[in-house]
């Protein structure tokens, strides 16, 4: 609709600055909505997702009434009233009581109509609703982590939820404020150190959903991503009984050095393989933790959701990671050089195969 709007203004020969000015307008306007697949807030899949965006048209709509009415009455004063050559002064008025009393009133009960669509909204996307899964959501600088606590399982990058079910999500963080964002699902909510923060979620529609962090929280802050991917309630279900699963042994020999190598290059003190716990790394007063990697190779995406779960982009990776993901706390411990190609592509193969 914009693109057309801009040419049928290039046709009827609207000035170069009336031109631009539609151009902006165009570019904001797709900037705004967060254009892309799977992360437009007005192309709500969510219940809270879609409350929002009926509240932003409900607001939209009321200021372009308001907007017409007020710049109308100005218009239609400009030209009924303006002076002609020759004109005597007109009539000198002061103070109109009933008008003053209109536009005070009147704007008064405008706005009280928006809080109270606000109010009703905020309320409809706060309230847990009983008998919902329940997901634990942690940030992490710079990743998601997705804790199934009654289900045992523990995932990251990746939220698998079933399609029109009601889940609760209690968004927490390891070290800094975070902010849990699926614009096409449901509200913003910040991920603070120590707080339950709860969101309901509820997605009326399969597929897969981008999220962001939405809070500056350091170097990497807008490469903290991950993706929901709602399912139907039997691939939901499949997905996590492979979750439940224990890892699977490596198979290949390639796959076996690589798991040696796991093991002798410290890996597991931050990553969690199977029921073994990681401690973490100290680092700037908090203990580190990197994703759990159980059933790594299931997953789409990886580096907080920045690249392709796949061997090529995990020998980038663990070749070095700071090319990929600058900043990002694996590099405590691996940078360029740190692993040998071999190495690379050991630990590659072993990772590939944790489906
Ligand atoms: Cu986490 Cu921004």
């Amino acid at each position: 609709m914009g693109s057309s709007l801009l040419s049928w203004a290039r046709r009827v020969g609207a000035p170069k600055g009336v031109l631009r000015l539609i151009a902006l307008a165009v570019g904001a306007a797709l900037v705004l909505s967060g254009c892309g697949e799977g992360a437009n807030m007005l192309d709500p899949h969510g219940t809270g997702a879609r409350d929002i965006a009926t509240l932003f048209w409900v607001i939209l709509w009321m200021a372009v009434g308001v907007f017409v009415v007020v710049e109308g009455i100005l218009l239609y004063a400009v030209f009924r009233f303006r002076s002609t050559a020759g004109a005597s002064l007109p009539r000198q008025v002061q103070g109109n009581t009933p008008l003053e009393i209109a536009w005070t009133i009147v704007p008064t009960v405008v706005l009280l109509g928006v809080l109270l669509a606000t109010f009703t909204t905020m309320k409809a996307v706060a309230s847990p609703v009983p008998n919902a899964l329940e997901v634990t959501v942690t940030g992490h600088q710079w990743w998601w982590e997705f804790d199934y606590h009654q289900q045992g399982v523990s995932t990251a990058g990746e939220l698998h939820i079933p399609v029109n079910t009601d889940v609760t999500l209690h968004v927490m963080s390891d070290d800094v404020v975070h902010n849990f964002w699926v614009p096409e699902l449901d509200r913003k909510v910040q991920a603070i150190p120590g707080h339950d923060n709860i969101v309901p979620i509820h997605a009326t529609t399969i597929g897969t959903y981008h999220g962001f962090c939405a809070e500056f929280c350091g170097l990497e802050h807008a490469l903290m991503r991950f993706d929901v991917i709602v399912q139907s309630p039997a691939d939901y279900a499949a997905w996590l009984a492979g979750q439940q699963a224990p890892p699977t042994p490596p198979a290949t020999a390639q796959e076996k050095a690589g798991a040696t190598a796991f093991t002798a290059h410290g890996c597991p003190i931050c990553h969690q393989l199977g029921a073994n716990k990681p401690a973490g790394f100290p680092h700037n007063g908090v203990l580190v933790r990197g994703p759990n990697l159980t059933h790594y190779g299931s997953r789409g995406i990886m580096a907080g959701g920045v690249m392709v779960n796949n061997a090529h982009d995990m020998q980038l990776w663990l070749a070095d990671p700071n090319a990929e993901k600058p900043g990002n706390l694996m590099t405590i411990f691996i940078n360029k050089g740190t692993l040998d190609a071999q190495t690379v592509q050991n630990l590659t193969a072993y990772l590939e195969s944790l489906k």
